[in-house]
């Protein structure tokens, strides 16, 4: 988290006040359970240390001034001013800010005027969900009363903003986990249900690491919804024969009435995968660190062969983690194509594991990782 000390003094020269408030929104990482929130599985993600600040102070005339530190760049618009949502290739910040600010309005709220100024420590668009912490953010900055005690409609709607008004199709996960977030704790989230339970994140002589790839994630929206669609279309055929309610509890025996390729390991990945979110849990709270591990290491090959999801970066990074002693599994987390992984490593291996899996890495790729010890914390929150 950036220290707010800094961000007030900057807000103070930029818009000259002094009483402020300020919020914080963490990113994410996904333990495992990959892209089988929009087919009705259970994930596990937690809320992380990294994310986006804000300092905030209230206007009574409704004009929204925010200003973007990592672009060096305002917006100002009224809360009164029609958005316009069209369709293009690149998603600008502020479409996620007017997005969210939209669903509200739909919802009735009340919108206020702000300025607002935001800093961030979230490698933004690396596939720890910086779209969903600015979503969640603005949700919570505008309607904090409601959404402070009301935190699954909080998700429910940063959702809203990002399918119906940003484009994409996105599941529950990343906005559940941002305004759900616990501190030490995962969250195994039941998707078909939004049923959930906080699981103590206890790796004991193990450190949970983030790697960012930075390989930029251009295919991810497209591919994304390709994904969905298949799963559509494989789940609309499972579901003449077998009687389950989403393609994640489809029995395994099912499979083999998919003629198609592609449909088959796209099914196949959302049924395992469902499994092993369940049989990552039971590791984890039976403190058999090393079964979670490999589970994690699992999910990851499924990912790469029949979701084909990773690509050749994210699984530079999972070869050569998993290849080094004293890491027990590593995977990519999010949507993929790019962005990070995470690797469970022992604790007094750290320093050489990065050494050795960024060296290896650069040799492979010429791009230079980054590495982030993950800390698990509260979901968003004023400060
Ligand atoms: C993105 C989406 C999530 C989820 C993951 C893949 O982060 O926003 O809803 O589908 O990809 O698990």
């Amino acid at each position: 988290m950036i220290q707010t000390s800094k961000l007030k003094q900057e807000f103070i020269h930029r818009y000259g006040e002094l009483e402020v408030e300020a919020y914080f929104s963490p990113g994410r990482v996904n333990l495992i359970g990959e892209h089988i929130d929009y087919n009705g599985g259970f994930v596990l993600p937690a809320a992380i240390s990294l994310g986006i600040s804000a300092v905030v102070k209230r206007r009574e005339d409704g004009i929204v001034r925010i200003y973007a530190r990592e672009f060096s760049e305002e917006i100002s618009f009224s809360v009164n001013d029609f958005f316009l949502f069209q369709q293009k290739s690149t998603t600008h910040w502020s479409d996620y800010v007017k997005a969210t600010l939209q669903v509200l309005k739909d919802n009735g709220v009340q919108l206020h005027g702000a300025d607002i100024l935001i800093g961030s420590d979230l490698p933004l668009g690396s596939g720890l969900s910086s779209s969903a912490a600015l979503e969640c953010l603005i949700a919570f900055i505008f309607n904090e009363d409601f959404y402070s005690q009301n935190r699954t409609p909080l998700a429910l709607d940063a959702q809203t903003a990002e399918r119906k008004y940003v484009g994409v199709n996105c599941g529950i996960m990343d906005q559940f986990a941002i305004a759900n977030g616990k501190k030490d704790h995962a969250i195994l989230l039941n998707c078909a249900t939004l049923d959930y339970e906080y699981i103590p994140a206890d790796f004991k002589d193990y450190q949970l690491l983030i790697i960012n790839s930075n390989k930029s994630r251009s295919l991810a929206e497209s591919k994304y919804n390709e994904r969905r669609s298949e799963c559509d279309a494989a789940f609309e055929i499972l579901s003449k024969f077998d009687i389950a309610e989403d393609l994640c509890h489809v029995h395994e025996i099912s499979l083999g009435y998919l003629e198609d390729d592609t449909l088959y390991q796209r099914a196949k990945h959302s049924i395992l995968e469902n499994k092993r979110v369940i049989y990552a849990v039971e590791a984890l709270k039976n403190g058999s660190i090393e079964a979670f591990g490999q589970l994690l290491t699992e999910s990851h090959i499924s990912l790469d062969a029949d979701y084909e999801v990773s690509g050749h970066e994210l699984n530079m990074i999972v070869h050569y983690s998993t290849h080094f002693d004293g890491c027990i599994g590593a995977r990519m987390t999010g949507a993929g194509f790019g962005g990070c992984c995470i690797a469970l490593v022992e604790k007094d291996k750290t320093e050489r594991f990065i050494t050795y899996v960024s060296k290896k890495y650069s040799e492979k790729t010429s791009l230079k990782a980054d590495f982030y010890v993950a800390e698990i914390e509260d979901g968003v929150r004023k400060l």
